[in-house]
């Protein structure tokens, strides 16, 4: 296959961006020693971090992408840290290295993933192509960190990745000296903070990004949307957490907005539009992205009630004990209705939103949704969403080098079979999933 070629990239490697000093801090080579703690570090500009020089080490960076996405954050995160400790070491101490510690040791790093493929398979091993989608990708990566710290003070949750979430953590710290009222509010306050400095550090690792006068105007566009989506969605989700509403449409339009297109749909727009794809390619990789990251978020869902809390690394059941507005559950409720089980309904009634879900509640909601058939409809629509995202994708044409990595990929983000059994996803089949609602949503091991 032919790839389509980046437009209007510079042939050589993007200049290194330099950034300002901080308002406090002294002037290039000189010291300051006051009482502030502004240090004695030397103000150097920032690099931009380590990019590909040529294709073959685009190619390298292929072999591993986590890796790649890794140091750049290393990079820019040690810079960061530096000025947040000129700022002030106690925030430096607190918040700042929180942030960069849990964007460091990060996840799956997913979504960065598909910004690297999805530009590998719009441009080839296209060198300024690459440095500009391993920033964005990076970037995406302290975006994320954004959304879960504050995706967990909403949810309440307790376990992330595997660990305390940032709210406890900091609770647990401080739960001594102030009494654990006062360091429940204070842990959640602190987290608003991070998030919000993650949100920061990401947007500056945007801002930074050297592209051509166009490319720059469609990345930030998309950058932009991305986040006011998410923010949409989240309002969503809580929105319909507390007003109980639950309707089919609803609750999907809600899933695509807080996750279907941060995690899937615009990362492959971005990096096909650092890449220069043409509208074709951009629109089918679209399509592909809508489908799979609401597959994605459908077994986030399914993953909340029925996963492994050390595949997930969250704790089970937090969506049934805070009364998420699931797909899941939305299905389960109107199977219910329309069969008149009265026994499902009050069983839905009684534990849906109830911050003192019991394990043996629990167990009586996962039978009533395995009993009205809610979960196993989710899981065919898994199934059918990968494989209507795979049918778009194969419909683009693409670097082949890139193409196969990114399709890997996407199979692997809608979490096709998981449940069911399927291996991979069957045929087509009947309806047209994507157009159910206003589109998808996110997923598990974020
Ligand atoms: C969160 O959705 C979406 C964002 C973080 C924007 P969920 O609340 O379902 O995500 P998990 O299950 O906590 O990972
Ligand atoms: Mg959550
Ligand atoms: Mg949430
Ligand atoms: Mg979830």
């Amino acid at each position: 296959m032919r790839p389509t070629r980046a437009k209007d990239h510079p042939a050589t490697a993007p200049p290194q961006p330099a950034t300002a000093a901080p308002v406090a801090s002294p002037a290039p080579g000189r010291e300051a020693d006051d009482e502030q703690g502004h240090g004695r570090a030397e103000e150097r500009p920032a690099a931009g971090g380590p990019l590909p020089a040529g294709p073959a080490e685009v190619r390298r960076i292929d072999a591993d992408v986590p890796g790649a996405v890794g140091r750049m954050l290393d990079h820019v995160l040690t810079e960061r840290l530096r000025r947040a400790r000129l700022a002030d070491p106690l925030f430096a101490r607190e918040v700042a290295e929180r942030v960069a510690g849990f964007t460091l040791e990060g996840g799956k790093r997913r979504r960065a993933q598909l910004v690297w493929w999805a530009s590998r398979a719009c441009a080839g091993p296209d060198p300024a192509s690459a440095g500009a989608a391993l920033r964005i990708a990076a970037a995406l990566e302290l975006l994320q960190t954004c959304a879960l710290v504050h995706d967990d003070v909403m949810d309440r949750a307790t376990l992330r990745r595997g660990r305390p979430t940032l709210h406890t953590d900091l609770t647990a710290e401080y739960a001594d000296r102030v009494g654990a009222g006062r360091a429940e509010r204070f842990g959640q306050s602190a987290a608003v903070l991070a998030g919000d400095l993650a949100l920061v550090w990401a947007d500056d690792m945007v801002a930074e990004t050297p592209l051509a006068p166009w490319t720059g105007v469609v990345v930030r566009r998309l950058w932009s949307d991305m986040r006011t989506e998410m923010v949409a969605g989240q309002y969503l989700d809580v929105q319909g957490q507390v007003t109980a509403t639950r309707s089919l449409p609803r609750v999907l339009r809600a899933a695509r907005l807080k996750s279907a297109l941060y995690s899937v749909e615009r990362p492959l727009a971005l990096g096909a539009a650092v890449a220069g794809a043409d509208e074709v390619t951009l629109r089918r990789l679209c399509e592909a992205g809508r489908c799979v990251g609401m597959a994605f978020q459908l077994r986030d869902d399914l993953d909340d009630v029925f996963g492994d809390p050390r595949r997930t690394g969250k704790a089970c059941g937090g969506d049934i004990r805070e009364g998420k507005p699931t797909y899941l559950v939305a299905v389960a409720r109107e199977r219910a209705e329309a069969t008149g089980n009265g026994a499902a309904l009050a069983v839905l009634d009684r534990w849906l939103g109830d911050p003192a879900l019991t394990r043996h509640g629990l167990d009586e909601v996962r039978d009533v949704l395995v009993t009205t058939g809610a979960r196993a409809t989710v899981e065919t629509r898994v199934d059918r969403l990968a494989a209507q995202g795979l049918r778009h994708f194969d419909g683009a044409v693409l670097d082949a080098e890139g193409a196969g990595p990114l399709r890997a990929l996407l199979l692997a983000t809608a979490g096709a079979g998981q449940y069911g059994g399927e291996a991979s996803p069957r045929p087509r089949t009947a309806d047209g999933p994507c157009a159910a609602g206003a589109g998808g949503g996110a997923g598990s091991g974020r």
